[in-house]
């Protein structure tokens, strides 16, 4: 993980809240002059006191003149409790507007991220980031802002009145407030460090917890719940430490600003009070420049406390900007050519790994997918099966020159337009925790139920999917518990033959289902097939006699490629597959890949 210092990404971070900043300004600046009218409102409530209190000591205080000063205050406390609600009710729902804003900005530039970057970061660290991380954002942008600003016209105008009533009690008052500045800035390093240590810690917390939850069959058959829970409370450990550690540093901040204004207030009570023996300044004074400094004492907790807030949502805008600042390796060409007509793929001398100098996945391959063929692809586990579907469906970015659709150079063709060519159905199962029909339809939300009956019927599927309670609106549940992996992957299939597209991938899309009803499914889909560019993965021979050719692969290359009797005699590694599963009762084949 990137450590950032204090500084850099956060630059970065604050460009990216401009846009949300523009959008709201209006909302901001009223809530601002709310801000501001209640502050000076504030500052009349002194100038009556001292009116009142003046009057008391002249002995020329009446009941109607008490009671006059007594509605002025009233007034503005009303004034003031009006002005209140409104800038909060403006300022901190900007805040809200502002995390809601970013929220979804975060979330559709995750969208645009391929999967090199989810490998790379977990998403137990993309939740921490939308929570606690935009969070800090948001308190930053509302309350730091308010608190700031607040702070900082108050204590300017307090200041302004108080160096009114006497400039050099004022000095005095002022003195030990320097200090405050310094050591707000020798602690911000530190609690920016200790910060970003807090949320990293948390990012992996929230890792830990999604992985282990992700995996709970897993953990229960293996009996590791003791163990996970053990190794979760290390890390709940190392967070309480971390926040600890976070918490001396604003916990000397806060006191200590608290400390300052008291020290104020006691050298002014001394030393102004000799003023007012002295007679330099009235009794009245003496209250209302008290009063004045009891406005000081809010500013200047609010200087630890704001540091504090800003600090945080500068560290964590930095953590949010670097994931903003990620972008996928594979990028829609500037000027795309139209998609060619024809439907054919080819792979020449094509490379590929995964991580950058990682080992090579494809080394050299070359195969031609002529438009309406169909072709089978067998091969050990790893070699490289999986990769070249990756590759053709174009989830991963290829070097020039080495993969074309018709006659052009898939880097030359606009890559979300070549995807809506092709229906890929990935080895993987992956299933929305969302109903079968809507799983079915995920390529196609607007199919109609005839559509997706007719997909499942081709996939052998539908007879068991009305034979649930609630058939096709039965919910799958997270990852999908409720299916057996042979449903799962039926339905899996049925969404890519429901996309009804030019080119099909199917990578070993019927590995968990038996022979008999995998050929079946074929037999089925032969004639939606037709017509259409195929590729079918498979570790069984005996499904892929529909195919006009099968390729082996080998070590990420063409190993052998032609029919059925070609291979027996072309392909060593073909010849036990097909021994082994040419016998009844042997073991199946090569292992799914
Ligand atoms: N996402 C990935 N990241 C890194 N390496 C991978 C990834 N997927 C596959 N590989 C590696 O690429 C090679 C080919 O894998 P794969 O294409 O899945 O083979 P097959 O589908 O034939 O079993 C293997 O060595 C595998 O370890
Ligand atoms: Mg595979």
């Amino acid at each position: 993980m990137e450590r950032s210092v204090p500084g850099a990404g956060q630059a970065a971070g604050l460009r990216l809240l401009k846009p949300c900043l523009r959008r709201h300004a209006l909302r901001m600046a009223t809530g601002l002059l709310a801000l501001l009218a209640v502050d000076l409102l504030q500052l009349g409530i002194p100038r009556f006191i001292k009116q009142a209190v003046d009057l008391l000591e002249e002995g020329a205080a009446t009941q109607a003149a008490l009671a006059r000063s007594a509605l002025a205050i009233l007034l503005l406390a009303l004034a003031i409790a009006a002005g209140r609600f409104l800038w909060r009710f403006l300022l901190l729902g900007f805040s809200r507007l502002l995390e809601r804003d970013f929220r979804e900005a975060f979330f559709r530039h995750l969208l645009t991220l391929d999967r090199a970057f989810f490998q790379q970061r977990p998403v137990g660290e993309m939740m921490a980031l939308a929570g606690n991380d935009l969070n800090a954002v948001q308190l930053a942008a509302g309350m730091g802002l308010v608190a700031s600003l607040d702070a900082a016209f108050m204590g300017l105008a307090a200041l302004a009145c108080m160096a009114y009533i006497s400039p050099g009690l004022t000095l005095i008052a002022v003195l030990p407030m320097p200090l405050l500045a310094l050591l707000a800035r020798l602690l911000s390093r530190r609690l920016h460090r200790r910060f970003l240590a807090v949320q990293e810690q948390f990012s992996r917390l929230a890792e830990f917890a999604r992985n282990a939850i992700n995996n709970i069959r897993l953990l229960k058959a293996y009996g590791q719940e003791e163990a996970q829970a053990k190794a979760f409370a290390r890390l709940g450990e190392a967070y309480v430490r971390d926040n600890i550690r976070l918490a001396r540093v604003h916990g000397v901040l806060f006191p200590v600003s608290g400390l300052i204004g008291n020290a104020s207030l006691v050298l002014v009570l001394f030393l102004g009070g000799r003023l007012v023996i002295a007679e330099v300044i009235s009794m009245g004074d003496f209250v209302a420049f008290i009063s004045y400094l009891a406005m000081l004492t809010w500013p200047m907790l609010a200087v630890g406390w704001v540091a504090n807030l800003f600090q945080r949502g500068l560290t964590s805008l930095g953590r949010l900007a670097g994931v903003f600042a990620a972008h996928s390796a594979l990028v829609e060409p500037a000027a795309p050519e139209e998609l060619p007509v024809s439907a054919a793929l080819r792979a020449e001398n094509l490379f590929f790994s995964y991580g950058q100098g990682g080992p090579a996945a494809l080394r050299g391959l070359s195969l031609s997918l002529r438009p309406g063929e169909i072709v089978g692809l067998v091969g050990r586990s790893g070699s490289g099966k999986t990769t070249l579907c990756h590759l053709l469906a174009r989830l991963y970015p290829v070097a020039e020159g080495r993969l074309f659709c018709g006659d052009l150079d898939v880097n030359r063709l606009s890559v979300s337009g070549l995807r809506s060519r092709i229906a890929y159905a990935p080895q993987d199962v992956l299933l929305f925790s969302e109903s079968i029909a809507a799983n079915i339809a995920m390529g196609r939300p607007e199919a109609s139920r005839a559509e997706i009956e007719a997909a499942a019927r081709l996939c052998r599927i539908h007879e068991e999917i009305v034979a649930f309670p609630q058939g096709y609106e039965t919910r799958i549940g997270e990852r999908g518990v409720k299916l057996s992996g042979g449903q799962r992957q039926r339905i899996s299939l049925a969404r890519a033959v429901l996309l009804d597209r030019p080119i099909l991938l199917i990578d070993d899309s019927l590995s968990a289902v038996d022979l008999e009803t995998e050929q079946e499914i074929l037999r089925a889909l032969a004639a939606h097939l037709r017509g259409r560019t195929c590729l079918i993965v498979s570790h069984r021979i005996a499904p892929l006699r529909a195919a006009s050719r099968i390729v082996v692969l080998e070590e990420g290359r063409v190993l052998a490629q032609g029919g059925h009797a070609e291979l027996l005699r072309q392909s060593e590694f073909y010849r036990t597959m097909n021994r082994r599963q040419g016998r009844p009762g042997a073991e199946e084949g090569q292992d799914a890949g």
